[in-house]
Formats: structure tokens, sequence, C-alpha cells
């Protein structure tokens, strides 16, 4: 019954920021502010599954869920059936018959979680990144970081902005950060070159800008994203010279002087240091990258115990 699968799916998985109440987000945050060590998910069964490479963010769930007292099951990818044309849904059925209540899955194929999400709907499928869609719990990590260092408790971001500076298109950082700061208040405006940043992405609500100069002149957040060079295809070069994207569109040293004293800068990692981001800024004072992956940590125990309360 798709009416009932759709409610299962928009009430304990979680595969997305966009298109969900903003409440269910927020409550999420507040858990993740003041989350601590604890047993209440002792018993309970959690595995990952990762398709596509991944450290912190496996690693990250890894620990979240050990934190609340959970057994986690990590599916090594490349000795699972999948390699024997066992289906996805196939093993993440297995997975669910052997007591797994929660599913945590990367994979490259954008909506791939929703399909599982859809076939099993006794399963809890967290979105920890689809291709190029979303990768929500990186965004929830994300706006800890920034209700926390811009002195935002109750999450209204109503008089914060934020750039995002970067491979965008390819981003499904960038879409889940884009829905959830806006969905929170923020202001966000997205630059990078043409090629990279599709005036389409207004479609989710943020500004589109193709000078990085002027999409941070005003913002308190710079968020930079890496060049996603596994995304390009044999011929399609993502950019013609590292040398011109990083004096347009990289946090250089020089520009990271020009900010004004309050702003913040951010990368989710992994960085290729010298091109998006100086090696100087990612290990400076205004960097916040140390605390996003920290508080990745406690935005995914808080989504854990909220999909597996109850
Ligand atoms: C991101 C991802 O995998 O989407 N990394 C992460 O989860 N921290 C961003 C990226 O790969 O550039």
């Amino acid at each position: 019954m798709g009416m009932t699968a759709v409610h299962a799916r928009s009430s304990r998985s979680v595969l997305g920021i966009a298109g969900e109440p903003i409440e269910r987000w927020r409550s999420i945050l507040e858990h993740a502010s003041q989350i601590t060590a604890s047993t209440d998910l002792v018993g309970r069964l959690v595995a990952t599954a990762f398709f596509e490479d991944s450290t912190r963010t496996r690693t990250s769930f890894t620990i979240a869920a050990g934190r609340l007292g959970a057994t986690v099951v990590d599916l090594s990818v490349g000795s699972s059936s999948a390699n024997k044309g066992e289906s996805i849904v196939d093993t993440a059925r297995t997975l669910a018959a052997m007591g797994v209540e929660a599913l945590v899955v990367r994979s490259a194929l954008a909506g791939l979680p929703g399909v599982i999400a859809q076939e099993l709907p006794e399963l809890v499928v967290i979105n920890a990144g689809d291709g190029r869609h979303e990768h929500p719990t990186q965004a929830l990590g994300d706006a800890l970081t920034i209700a926390e260092a811009t002195d935002c408790p109750s999450f209204d971001l109503s008089n914060r902005r934020v750039a995002i500076i970067g491979d965008v298109g390819a981003s499904r950082v960038a879409r889940s950060n884009v829905a959830l700061l806006t969905g929170l208040g923020a202001s966000v405006v997205c630059a990078g070159p043409p090629t990279l940043v599709p005036r389409t992405l207004e479609g989710l609500g943020c500004e589109v800008c193709w000078s990085m100069d002027d999409a941070i002149d005003g913002a308190d957040i710079v968020m930079m994203l890496r060049i996603q060079f596994e995304r390009q295809t044999a011929g399609q070069r993502a950019i013609a010279s590292r040398r011109a994207y990083r004096s347009a569109f990289g946090m250089t040293e020089e520009r990271a002087h020009r900010l004004e004293e309050h702003v913040l800068i951010m990368h989710p990692g992994p960085t290729n240091r010298g091109l998006e981001i100086d090696p100087s800024v990612a290990d400076g004072p205004r960097s916040l990258i140390k605390q996003q992956v920290t508080n990745g940590v406690r935005a995914r125990m808080a989504v854990l115990a909220a999909c597996l309360s109850g």
C-alpha cells in the first residue's frame, strides 16, 4: 500500500532532509546538542552497508551506535553476496531476518535507500549518502556545528548567511545542507564555476552566484566543497586548470585573510588540500572542520536514537 509505505518511510527512515517537516530535524538537533553516551540501544542491531568509499561517515555511525550500546554489524561490501548477484534489497531482507533493525546505506545510486525503505517497511533505513542526491546526517552535524559556533541554541538561523562554494552540482552534502539550513531560516548562496554550479540549483531554495568573492561577501559561514574528481567521466574533466580554479574558487590563505573577523570556514572532508582550501586555512583558527567531525557523531547518535525509539 503506497500510503502506508510513505508513512512508514517518513516516520522512521532518514532518506533525505528535503520534503520532511523541519520540526523532525529540529527535534533531532535539539537532542543531538545534549546527547551523552547511554545504554539506550543495548541489544539493538544496526548494520552498515557502504557500497562506496568512506572513512569518516562509516566510522562515525559505528561510534555513534556504540555510544548508545547498540551492536553494529559492518557489511564489508567487498565480501558480501552483492558480488554473487544478490540484489541489495535481498541483502537487506536477509539482514532484517537476522534481527537488524536499522540499515545505514551509502551508495553511488541516488534513491537506493528509498527503494530499500519502500521494499522493507519494517526496516529503518538511514541514508549515509546516495549519489548526488542527499547526505542528511552530514547536514545535521553541520547545522549543529553552525548553531553552536554562531550562538543559535534554538536552531533559529534566520540571521545567518551561509555560502557554499565549489562542486555544488555533484554534491549531496550541499543538497542536504541547502534544505536543512534554509528550513531553519538561514539564507544560502551557492557559488562556483557555471560548469559545476548550474542555475537550476536555485530550485532548491538557494541563490546561485558564479563569483566566490561576491558569494562570501556578507556570509557568516563559508562552506567549501571537495571537487569530486571520482564523479567525472572519461573526457569530462571537472576543471580545466587547478591553478585557475584555486585562484577563482579556492579558500586561499589570502582570501581567508580578507574575511570579516567573525566568519567561519567549514568543509565536510575529505579535502583536496591546496586546491579548494589551503592547508593553513583548514587547520587555522576560523576552521570548524574538527567540530564538524565531532558533531557528526552526536548528530548520528540522535538520529539512531530517534529512529530506534519506541
Ligand atoms: C562527503 C560525501 O561522501 O558525500 N563526504 C563525507 O561524507 N564527509 C563529501 C565528499 O565526498 O566530498
